[in-house]
């Protein structure tokens, strides 16, 4: 049986904010704490290219631009991945909607299977903040995110869960991060006054330090 057909509500969140407001990082603490799915389509995206699948070849270019891959892509990808058993108690979309298309067929998705979001978290940062922070960023291939600034790891250029090479993101680069925020600008901002139209945004301040983030999305979510 489904949390929803116990009579729970599932939390189905989506994250939404600027390149580097840090959904990614909030993500996957609050969604393990929580046991809810974590769904980034910028990871599924990454781990496509990766493997060399279709899917992979065909975002590649659009990624590396900073550009967004096409709607007619994406959105049955999210449909298809949310029925995943992971979902069943909730779910945070990191990184999806990115359009108004995007967040209709969401919906009507949703719809469709008698579910809803509960809120949209808006992470609310000045763009001078997003570019600092995505320049420093390291990555590794186990998923875990360090920051030169403010989330160094232990020893340089090497992650402290697994060992592994820390590298930088191809679009973290000064141009395709510039192209990102002006993507953002034009075509997902559009979404902040789509969820408020709804009474589904939750504005959180993504600029404080990364403890005092979560605990405004503890403060501002509802618990189990
Ligand atoms: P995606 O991977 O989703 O990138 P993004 O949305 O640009 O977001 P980022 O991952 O860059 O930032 P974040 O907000 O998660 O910040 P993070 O937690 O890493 O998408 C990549 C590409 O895939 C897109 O450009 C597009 O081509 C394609 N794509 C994906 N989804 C798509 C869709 N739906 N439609 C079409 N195309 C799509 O944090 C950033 C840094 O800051 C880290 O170093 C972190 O350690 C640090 N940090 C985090 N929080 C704090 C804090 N509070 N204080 C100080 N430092 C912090």
């Amino acid at each position: 049986m489904t949390a929803a057909g116990q009579g729970i509500v599932p939390l189905n969140l989506v994250f939404l904010g600027p390149p580097g407001a840090g959904k990614g990082t909030q993500a996957r603490r609050f969604a393990v704490c929580r046991g809810i799915g974590h769904i980034s389509t910028g990871d599924i995206l990454r781990e496509a290219r990766t493997a060399g699948t279709p899917l992979g070849r065909e975002a590649h270019g659009f990624m590396v631009r900073g550009e967004l891959v096409p709607d007619v892509v994406m959105c049955p990808l999210v449909a298809e991945r949310l029925k995943a058993p992971d979902c069943a108690k909730g779910f945070i979309l990191d990184g999806f909607p990115r359009t108004v298309p995007q967040g209709t067929a969401l919906e009507e998705s949703l719809s469709a299977r008698g579910a809803r979001l509960v809120a949209c978290v808006y992470f609310d940062m000045a763009v001078d903040v997003a570019v600092r922070r995505l320049a420093g960023r390291l990555t590794c291939a186990c998923g875990r995110m360090y920051n030169l600034d403010t989330a160094p790891p232990s020893k340089a250029g090497a992650c402290d869960a697994c060992g592994g090479a820390l590298f930088q993101r191809e679009d973290d680069r000064p141009e395709a991060i510039r192209r990102r925020l002006v993507v953002y600008e034009a075509n997902t901002r559009a979404l902040v006054e789509f969820y408020r139209g709804r009474n589904q945004l939750v504005r959180i301040d993504a600029g404080a330090e990364m403890s005092a983030v979560s605990e405004a999305l503890e403060r501002a979510l509802p618990r189990p």
